[in-house]
């Protein structure tokens, strides 16, 4: 089916399971499609685009944060939280966009960031011109400074984004005054959670958006909302790497406190006011058996599970994950969840096209140290890390539990690794002076035509610099040709639709650095991770990521069979 054609639409049931085994697209408002021509993408854009949402066969979009936001850190610093961008658009068009999807048999996910608000939320401004010890401050995590005259911030934590997590202010009457804590950019001052007027007016915010026809919400820094600042702790300079010790008890001062629990149990309530009840899905970079909580149906139902994402493209370290995961899954009764790209790390066919050493990593850096170097898209394999990218989207579109794909992902782009040091925008990249590239990369603004001043993504410019080489991935030119990476994605989630049922997977034998599993019904999946052709087992070829070598499957791809 191409873009123009008429979509059968799916009417959507109360099924309160739907997200179980979901294929999820995450939708990067900013960079999908711009409306009006200001080089920002925005409501309007999409609301254009919802036929082309409808023919790649997902069931639900996820909307990254399309909130008043300065954009310090990409609308993950938001301003209100129960509004919307002026320059993304109002809120008569956002409920316009849902009833659209809805239409179209796509339910809606919105990102929630509960962690922090950005520093021109109204409660930020009134805390900092509150006194100290005042209920305005308390929404937040204010303290005094070390020192004589408080100069020093009160302990030598760091943000994840780089530099002290703390930031002095200056009080009302001109003198310096308190730090607030902030783990990610100074724009982003960290809430307090213990606070019941900051724990109620997420509520509030859950309750606005789910009125408003939201199916669910997926959940930012889910694992850090509570913090234990007891001095005791000062002493950690990294969070993120002295902590490691503490970090899988439950007991670390700002990751994965047990606490935090209590949070989601409450929202849970809220989520099942409605019907069907709204769904969640936890964003934690924590040891995947930590996840499960989060994941439990007294609390968010689903949480990301990163593993597969920091993995080599490797055949025993794949198993290991898939089958681990499966297993925790099994045992809390939550689904499992997939993904290999987002908004915040290198995407997958770059990854899996840098030289070996570079394609494991950990949270945002994996494989950003090499592109800092600067090479796209001659230094990298493009060819062979498309291969392994489709090969590995392939298998996890097998895999029981839900799929989470990234906007471009479906078109086989790379990482824009060349954007001027000028035109970039993620705070990581300043907060280093650019020894961290950041991910700007990712978030180009997609190419939807081969030609024009923004590949079709709007009338005018991007706010983010698209490459010349983003012609060849444009939309258009992929809708026109039967063996793209956009027709092999809309081939498999119409497949997928057809053949998924139970959540069960069985491991078939399969020599070295191949995988083989049966799902119920028939349905196999085969992985071929070695440089050369395999046999095919027995059955009917369904697809293949790669094309056939004769009758076998090619090196470094997958086969979905029925048996
Ligand atoms: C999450 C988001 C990331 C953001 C951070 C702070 O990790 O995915 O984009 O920078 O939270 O909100
Ligand atoms: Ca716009």
């Amino acid at each position: 089916m191409t873009t123009g054609e008429s979509i059968r639409s799916t009417i959507l049931t109360n099924d309160p399971l739907w997200w179980r085994q979901a294929a999820v697209y995450q939708i990067y408002p900013r960079s999908f499609a711009d409306g009006n021509g200001d080089g920002i993408g925005d409501l309007v854009g999409i609301i254009s685009r919802v036929l082309y949402l409808a023919s790649l066969g997902i069931n639900a979009v996820w909307l990254s944060p399309f909130y008043p936001s300065a954009l310090a850190d990409g609308g993950y610093d938001v301003d209100d939280y129960r509004n919307i961008d002026p320059r993304i658009g109002t809120l008569a068009e956002f409920d316009v966009l849902v009833a659209e999807l809805h239409d179209a048999g796509i339910r809606v996910i919105v990102d929630i960031v509960p962690n922090h608000s950005s520093n021109l939320h109204a409660w930020f401004q009134e805390a900092i011109v509150s006194p100290k010890g005042s209920e305005a401050r308390n929404r937040y995590i204010f303290r005094d400074g070390k020192g004589k005259n408080g100069e020093l911030p009160p302990n030598t934590w760091t943000s994840v984004f780089g530099g002290s997590a703390w930031q002095q202010i200056t009080e009302p009457d001109g003198s310096p005054g308190q730090w607030y804590f902030h783990y990610f950019a100074t724009e982003q001052p960290d809430f307090n959670w213990d606070n019941r007027e900051v724990q109620e007016d997420f509520l509030k915010t859950l309750r606005f958006w789910s009125d408003r026809g939201v199916d669910g919400f997926r959940v930012d820094v889910a694992s850090m909302l509570k913090k234990n600042l007891d001095p005791a702790y000062d002493g950690l300079v990294d969070l993120d790497r002295l902590g490691q010790s503490l970090f899988h008890d439950g007991l670390h001062p700002i990751f994965d406190r047990d606490e935090v629990h209590d949070i989601y149990r409450e929202w849970r309530q809220v989520f099942n006011e409605y019907d069907p009840p709204r769904m969640a899905v936890a964003e934690a970079w924590i040891p995947s058996h930590r996840l499960a909580p989060y994941a439990s149906t007294e609390e968010l139902g689903q949480a990301f599970n990163f593993d597969l994402l920091r993995s080599r493209f490797d055949a025993d370290s794949f198993k290991a994950i898939i089958a681990a995961n499966l297993t925790l899954s099994a045992e809390t009764g939550a689904s499992s969840t997939w993904v290999f790209s987002n908004h915040d790390v290198v995407r997958h066919p770059t990854r899996y096209g840098l030289p070996e050493y570079a394609q494991a990593g950990s949270s945002f850096r994996i494989g950003a140290e090499w592109l800092k170097n600067g090479g796209l898209p001659d230094e990298i394999d493009v060819a062979g890390g498309l291969r392994r990218g489709t090969a590995a989207t392939l298998l996890m579109l097998g895999l029981p539990g839900s799929a989470y794909i990234y906007q471009g992902e479906e078109l086989g782009l790379h990482e824009v690794g060349d954007i001027p040091a000028d035109q970039r925008q993620d705070p990581i990249f300043f907060r280093t002076n650019g020894s961290e590239i950041g991910r700007d990369g990712c978030r180009v603004p997609l190419p939807w035509e081969p030609t024009g001043t923004s590949f079709g993504f709007g009338s005018d410019g991007t706010h983010l610099p698209q490459p010349a080489w983003f012609a060849d991935y444009a939309v258009s030119v992929e809708d026109d040709d039967k063996d793209s990476t956009l027709n092999l994605y809309r081939k498999a989630l119409s497949l997928r639709a057809e053949l998924q049922g139970a959540e069960q997977l069985e491991w078939l034998d399969a020599p070295e650095g191949v995988l083989h599993f049966a799902r119920p019904g028939g349905w196999q999946v085969i992985t071929n991770f070695t440089g050369n052709p395999i046999a095919l087992p027995a059955g009917e070829v369904l697809m293949t990521s790669s094309p056939l070598v004769g009758d076998m499957l090619a090196g470094e791809s997958t086969a979905w069979i029925r048996a």
